[in-house]
């Protein structure tokens, strides 16, 4: 993927995401984690290749992008929820893509807000479904960014940088709920994240990136001292030697990236 810049993003070959595999991205700032989310829901195309997703076949065109776009849920970093209105309503706009034209200027059916008010179940906000956005905690804010991509009843799930912005304990709570409800209802999540052992915790496989190339692709086991400094640069590896794998119980400092 080639940005209108001239910038070259991403040189990936082949990546296939099975359904209900957590697949994990790692890489520091720049190395393309972004620019292959948005590549996997079309917010930006490809230069060169083709994305396929199973029920719509390969995307090329308007209507296979829209048919990609109401099954794939996306949850960001900073959730981008409108924050004046409840967390029901923000979670109802999951089920804008099943509704086209004057229909989406109606009020939502009861339907919909039956399936809105299920997911803010799943991710224990129930309570909070009349509560302004603006109003609840960081990783509550971001529990109901989830709840809006699974309204969509979601085939795959792209997560970018979802608990950067979330203390440790809130991060793993965020990751648990975002990782068991994928697996519960066999959703291919793609996530990014910068702290190796997240990574190794939640991943069944690892991508990692450099310089928009893929140096690392396999099972969190076989990410080793020299497949951490393939995609974090050899001085991440000396400054923390002895938290080189994601087993270890260990700060993520050497791995965070701005
Ligand atoms: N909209 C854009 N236009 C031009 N270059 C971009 C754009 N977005 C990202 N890039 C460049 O593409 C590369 C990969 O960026 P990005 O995918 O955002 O990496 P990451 O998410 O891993 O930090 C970087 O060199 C970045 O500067
Ligand atoms: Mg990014």
């Amino acid at each position: 993927m080639t940005y209108p810049s001239g910038r070259r993003a991403l040189v990936c070959a082949d990546l296939e995401v099975a359904a209900g595999e957590f697949l994990v991205l790692l890489g520091p700032s720049g190395a393309g984690k972004s620019t292959l989310l948005r590549s996997l829901n079309g917010l930006v195309s490809l230069t060169e290749g083709t994305l396929e997703s199973h029920g719509v076949g390969v995307v090329r065109g308007a209507a296979a992008l829209r048919a990609l776009r109401k099954r794939t849920g996306m949850v960001f970093q900073q959730h981008q929820l409108i924050g004046r209105l409840s967390a029901l309503t923000n979670v109802l706009t999951g089920r804008l893509g099943y509704h086209s034209g004057l229909r989406t200027l109606l009020p939502f059916s009861r339907a919909d807000k039956m399936i809105a008010l299920h997911a803010l179940d799943r991710v224990g906000l129930l309570d909070c479904a009349l509560h302004r956005v603006d109003q609840l905690s960081g990783g509550e804010q971001q529990r109901v960014g989830v709840a809006r991509a699974l309204a969509q009843d979601p085939q795959t799930l792209l997560a970018d940088e979802p608990v950067a912005s979330l203390d440790p304990a809130t991060a793993a709570h965020v990751l648990t709920l975002i990782h068991d409800v994928c697996k519960a209802d066999g959703i291919a999540a793609v996530v990014s994240l910068h702290q190796v052992s997240l990574a190794g915790r939640f991943a069944d496989r690892i991508v990692g990136l450099a310089n928009g190339t893929v140096v690392f692709e396999g099972a969190p086991g076989a990410l080793d001292a020299s497949a951490v400094a393939r995609i974090y640069g050899a001085a991440a590896v000396l400054a923390a030697p002895d938290h080189a794998t994601p087993h270890n119980a260990s700060p993520d400092a050497a791995y965070v990236t701005a």
